[in-house]
């Protein structure tokens, strides 16, 4: 009987050392479990006389009763202890600053691009598409440069196979709106085009936005007019010079590069000239009726002017530093 009091005090003191509710559990089976201290003393109940075993008995209930409270104010207490710990380390402190959202937005020639598209339309064009991956016909042989032509060297072409490639230039664009559409008609058709060509102003994939108007009295003035406008515009700045130098384009004649002045000198930015009247011939358009002009710029070269890029590879790079200036 005074073992059995005594067990109770020691079965206190032992759960007081438990920590954890897997410590707690050892020691509960030291008394409870099938072969613990109290689980044999209620088997041993059998060998007591019939005047002791009642007594006997209700002191093993009484302590075990005893000792399934102490374990239940143990594992309470752990688990208390353990929230509180819980609640500390999770707790918010509300005064300190948010984290910052990262924010997006579009690529620089993506801007160009919307950019250039807004002002065309606001000088009454619309916007037309074609493929990039383009026939050898589109590309080359209804814009005057048939097969062997020496002109097709001009371009460093990628080809897809024996009669397709990665369209060289956005003129093939002027073939199939005409091939659809009536004159009058006035668009301008952005869009990416490759050639085999890599250096700081040369990249194999870069963006042109072709220009068109056709209809029965377009001239070449028209064409400088709509030109320099659209570069003073797009570079906020009215007093940029526009030259056109004499050049080649089998699709144009005449033909011009079109330069503007920059720190003092001239930078190229396209080509132009007035549709070629072999042209009109590939889309049945009688070329004593009607006339227009065409021009090509390059978006990339339009793109570092206008924010002072030196190497056009940034572009292509996909570097966040310098994605995050254009925010
Ligand atoms: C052409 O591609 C003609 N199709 C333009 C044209 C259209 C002329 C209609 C007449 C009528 P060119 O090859 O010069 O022309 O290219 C036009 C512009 O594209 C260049 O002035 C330059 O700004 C840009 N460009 C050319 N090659 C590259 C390149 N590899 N990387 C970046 N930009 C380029």
């Amino acid at each position: 009987m005074n073992n059995l009091e005594y067990t109770l005090n020691e079965a206190r003191e032992d759960f007081d050392q438990c920590k954890s509710l897997t410590d707690l559990d050892q020691v509960k089976a030291k008394y409870l479990g099938k072969s613990g201290v109290l689980t044999e003393a209620l088997k041993s109940l059998g060998k007591l006389s019939q005047e002791d075993k009642p007594k006997v008995g209700a002191t093993i209930n009484l302590v075990k009763q005893g000792v399934e409270e102490a374990l239940e104010k143990r594992r309470e207490a752990i688990l208390n202890a353990s929230q509180a710990i819980q609640l500390e380390e999770e707790s918010l402190d509300v005064t300190l600053p948010s984290r910052k959202e990262d924010r997006g937005s579009l690529h620089p020639v993506t801007q160009t691009l919307h950019r250039v598209e807004s002002l065309f339309y606001s000088m009454g064009f619309s916007v037309a598409n074609g493929p990039q991956i383009e026939s050898d016909f589109y590309n080359f042989t209804a814009l005057n440069i048939p097969e062997l032509h020496p002109a097709r060297a001009m371009h460093d072409t990628f080809y897809i196979d024996e009669s397709h490639v990665l369209r060289t230039h956005t003129s093939p664009v002027q073939i199939r709106h005409l091939e659809k559409n009536k004159p009058p008609l006035k668009i301008i058709s952005p869009g990416r085009v490759y050639r085999v060509d890599s250096d700081a102003t040369h990249s194999p994939m870069f963006h042109q936005v072709e220009g068109l108007w056709v209809d029965q009295q377009v001239s070449f003035a028209n064409l400088k007019g709509i030109i320099e406008n659209f570069l003073q515009t797009f570079f906020d700045n009215n007093d940029l010079k526009v030259r056109f130098r004499p050049s080649y384009f089998p699709f144009t004649e005449p033909s011009a590069e079109i330069d503007m002045s920059w720190k003092g000198g001239w930078l190229e930015i396209g080509g132009c000239g007035m549709v070629h009247p072999e042209v009109f011939k590939h889309v049945g358009i009688d070329a004593n009726q009607y006339q227009g002009f065409a021009f090509g710029l390059g978006i990339e070269r339009l793109t570092m002017l206008r924010y002072g890029i030196q190497d056009l590879r940034h572009f292509f790079n996909n570097d966040l530093r310098f994605l995050q200036q254009f925010i």
